[in-house]
């Protein structure tokens, strides 16, 4: 246990030295290699979420094919929607889709208590048999989305390009939007605390929508629950990685909430961006993802650019800005491991 505590990803999160900088990839398994595309010819995506021997396969694809520095458990932020009540499809080609979405406070007061270790448990059973793939290789994060970008699931039925309805949620009711917040946060603890309990050496909770509200909206009915879920972690004893998209503006403001490490993305430079949290605060980031596309040397400009802006620092995590596209080539996703892992800040 302690040889798993020096994997050089779970000390960049403590903030300590490390031979070279950790990188991983947020949707690191996916439709952009082949060895996914063939099992999803088989399957759907929620049986291979729901089949841990699928999900166990799926995880490990990237760490077989990539020189990555973390494992992330194949599941999906959406996942405890089914059994809070709401149903969950994804429908082929238009994403994740909410058949009874959450609209009004008696929609609300419906919702059910999930028992993480009974509804979820295929999760556990998945983390706990990549736990038994990997160990010694690199460490396995857990996850689950944030309370606001659940909840706008929730909310919206699917995905949304203005977030009207949960917005209107938070001015008109926002007694209802508050009951809502509770509930969903009662429930990311106890499934975060599963995954950790499972064997799950750091978690990422994913904020990737709340680059939609002021930082005023942010502040008054996002911050503190996602404190709560935070804070609620805290006796777990892994780090948690607080990442958001679309919160250049108010990082620090973001970074109040907690967590471990703060991911950001690519619309603000690295620099700029710990400069503002803070350099004693590990970060993650922040490539963007279509940068993949592009011809090698290019990627190894941006890549470098940002390496020299973390300068050496301890407490970097190289990452994307948010995950990886379908269709990026395998072969640039592997370079850029490569040109981290070979960096030389001196
Ligand atoms: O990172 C990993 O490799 C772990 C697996 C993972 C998935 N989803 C697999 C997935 C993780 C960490 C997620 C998180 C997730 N899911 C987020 C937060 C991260 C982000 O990207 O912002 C969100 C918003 C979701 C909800 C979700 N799931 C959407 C919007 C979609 C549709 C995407 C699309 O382009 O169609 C999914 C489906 C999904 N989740 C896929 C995968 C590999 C594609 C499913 C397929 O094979 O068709």
């Amino acid at each position: 246990m302690s040889e798993e505590n020096n994997f050089r990803f779970l000390k960049a999160c403590r903030g300590e030295p490390v031979d070279a900088t950790p990188v991983w990839f947020m949707r690191q398994a996916g439709r952009y290699m082949k060895a996914y595309r063939d099992l999803k010819e088989k399957h759907t995506f929620l049986e291979m979420c729901k089949t841990p021997e699928l999900a166990t396969e799926v995880t490990l694809q990237p760490v077989n094919a990539l020189n990555i520095d973390a494992a992330i458990i194949f599941a999906d932020i959406l996942l405890p929607l089914e059994p809070m009540g709401t149903g969950l499809e994804f429908i082929v080609g238009d994403g994740p889709s909410i058949p009874r979405p959450v609209r009004d406070a008696k929609a609300v007061e419906n919702l059910r208590p999930v028992n993480a270790e009974e509804q979820l448990g295929f999760v556990g059973d998945a983390i706990r048999m990549v736990r038994k793939e990997i160990s010694g290789k690199v460490p396995l994060i857990g996850f689950a989305g944030a309370p606001f970008t659940l909840s706008s699931y929730m909310v919206e039925g699917g995905k949304s390009r203005e977030f009207k309805i949960t917005k209107m949620m938070m001015f008109e009711t926002p007694e209802t939007w508050a009951l809502l917040m509770d509930k969903v946060c009662a429930t990311l603890i106890d499934y975060l605390k599963m995954q950790v309990k499972a064997g799950a050496q750091a978690l990422q909770i994913f904020d990737s929508w709340v680059g939609c509200l002021s930082p005023h909206d942010y502040t008054k009915y996002v911050l503190p629950y996602t404190k709560r879920v935070i804070d609620g972690l805290k006796e777990c004893g892994v780090p948690v990685i607080n990442f958001s998209t679309g919160t250049s503006t108010m990082l620090p403001t973001v970074a109040q909430a907690g967590g471990d490490v703060i991911s950001f993305d690519w619309r603000i430079s690295l620099d700029d961006a710990w400069k503002q949290i803070g350099y004693d605060q590990p970060i993650q980031g922040n490539l963007d993802p279509v940068l993949l596309f592009a011809p090698l040397p290019v990627i190894k400009e941006r890549v470098h650019e940002i390496m020299r802006q973390a300068d050496g620092r301890p407490g970097h995590i190289f990452n994307l800005g948010h995950g990886i596209l379908q269709h990026t080539p395998v072969d640039h996703v592997k370079a850029v491991c490569d040109m981290v892992h070979e960096y030389n800040h001196a």
